[in-house]
């Protein structure tokens, strides 16, 4: 089989039931206490309105979620159901994060993993833009690529695994260059899904984008943003975690 013939995109859809289990909220506990401390640093105390484009199972969110008043958006439906469950006091909005405009100003837009999807310096710039439109003067906002061009050595090789309610998933990820016009990334999944003892095995793919650090100082400027790369410990991770952080300048 080649890699073309295999469907994308399906854990956001079809197979978004494995999202909790091939990444638990738990998981999120290291990381999300940076996201809470970049927040409160220019926000200071107080339930202030948050806006999160691309929120997935709101794994991240969930953990400091009560702490502000948030309003989450995502593409896909399934994905949009798990963070609803999980955090039922937030608003959430089925929405593209290149063009949603929801009419409201908040104090800051998060964009964690999920702009790894933007696949050209269009979608990246939309996206920003968008974030721009949310934010009030001053507002900030946070994001959080998978990855940057700058040191990307291909292909990556991942592997994990999660048990939960009687089922255990494990996942192999492949993830490479894709040399063709823009640069971007594509990562071939393998889940082994094991139901007390059925084993059923199914593939995707997804196509991320691969930007250097350079291009999203350019598009964070483009968008009305001051940018800092803030480069903080995640012991998930060898190396730096980045967190993308800009003030929008009016
Ligand atoms: C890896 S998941 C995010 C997981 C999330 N960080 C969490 O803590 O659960 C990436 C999400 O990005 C969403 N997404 C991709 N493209 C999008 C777009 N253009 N607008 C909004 N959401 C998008 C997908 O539907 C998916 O739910």
């Amino acid at each position: 089989m080649r890699a073309e013939d295999i469907p994308m995109y399906r854990l956001y859809g079809e197979l978004a039931w494995l999202w909790p289990v091939m990444s638990a909220p738990a998981e999120y506990a290291e990381e999300a206490a940076h996201w809470r401390s970049l927040l409160r640093e220019p926000l200071g105390p107080g339930r202030h309105p948050i806006l999160e484009l691309g929120v997935g199972g709101g794994h991240n969110l969930s953990h400091f979620a009560s702490e502000f008043v948030p309003v989450a958006v995502d593409l896909s439906e399934p994905m949009l159901a798990h963070s609803r469950r999980l955090n039922p006091a937030v608003e959430h909005h089925l929405g593209d994060m290149r063009s949603i405009r929801l009419g409201r100003r908040f104090r800051a837009v998060l964009i964690h993993d999920a702009v790894s999807h933007m696949l050209d310096e269009n979608d990246l710039l939309a996206a920003l833009r968008t974030a721009a439109a949310h934010l009030e003067p001053g507002g900030l906002l946070l994001a959080a690529p998978d990855r940057f061009e700058d040191g990307f050595v291909s292909p990556e090789v991942d592997r994990g695994q999660g048990c939960a309610d009687g089922l255990s998933l494990t996942y192999f990820e492949y993830t490479h260059l894709i040399r063709e016009g823009v640069p971007r990334v594509e990562t071939i999944l393998t889940y082994v899904i094991d139901q007390g003892g059925t084993v059923q095995v199914e593939l995707d793919r997804m196509h991320t984008g691969l930007f250097p650090l350079a291009t999203w100082r350019r598009l964070f400027g483009q968008a009305g943003f001051s940018f800092v790369a803030r480069r903080l410990p995640l012991s998930s991770i060898a190396g730096d975690y980045v967190i993308l952080q800009g003030i929008l300048q009016r």
